[in-house]
């Protein structure tokens, strides 16, 4: 048995902690404002993006994807899948080549002779805004 004056003590301590939390959160909240108001929309985006890879981890998780090991970019990341199907005959399709920096890079990853690649693109730009930096119409 538990004595009821160390539940209440207990319960109390349950209460501060609370207290402390919430107020932790809006301090925060008040310093995060402070330093919004300095910032540019490009600089808040920027860390928007990094935030969104908290997401990522989950979704992929959520999945079953363990990714290991984690590449610093994309390049990297084409060049270690490139590695795993060398010597496989592949067709490569992308949706949306923009100037072609990917679609040429996959060219000279994917060296089977029979392996073909098509590229696609309106040459519009994108069809709304993307973000602050990529506007509807860029990139094309
Ligand atoms: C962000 S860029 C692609 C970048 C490219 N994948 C790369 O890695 O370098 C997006 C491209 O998709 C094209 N695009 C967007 N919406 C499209 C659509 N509905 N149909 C065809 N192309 C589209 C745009 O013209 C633009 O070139």
């Amino acid at each position: 048995m538990v004595p009821d004056s160390d539940i209440g003590q207990s319960c109390h301590l349950m209460s501060l902690v609370n207290q402390v939390m919430l107020r932790l959160r809006t301090l925060t909240q008040v310093a995060l404002t402070v330093i919004g108001a300095r910032l540019t929309a490009a600089h808040v985006q920027e860390l928007n993006s990094m935030i969104n890879y908290i997401e990522v981890g989950r979704w992929l998780r959520s999945r079953g994807f363990t990714p290991t090991p984690r590449h610093a970019d994309r390049w990297l990341l084409y060049a270690a899948i490139a590695e795993r199907i060398q010597g496989d005959r592949v067709l490569f399709l992308e949706f949306g080549v923009y100037e072609g920096y990917t679609l040429r890079r996959w060219a000279e990853l994917l060296t089977h002779p029979a392996t073909s690649l098509h590229g696609f693109d309106s040459f519009m730009g994108l069809p709304e805004d993307w973000d602050e930096c990529a506007r509807r119409g860029g990139v094309a």
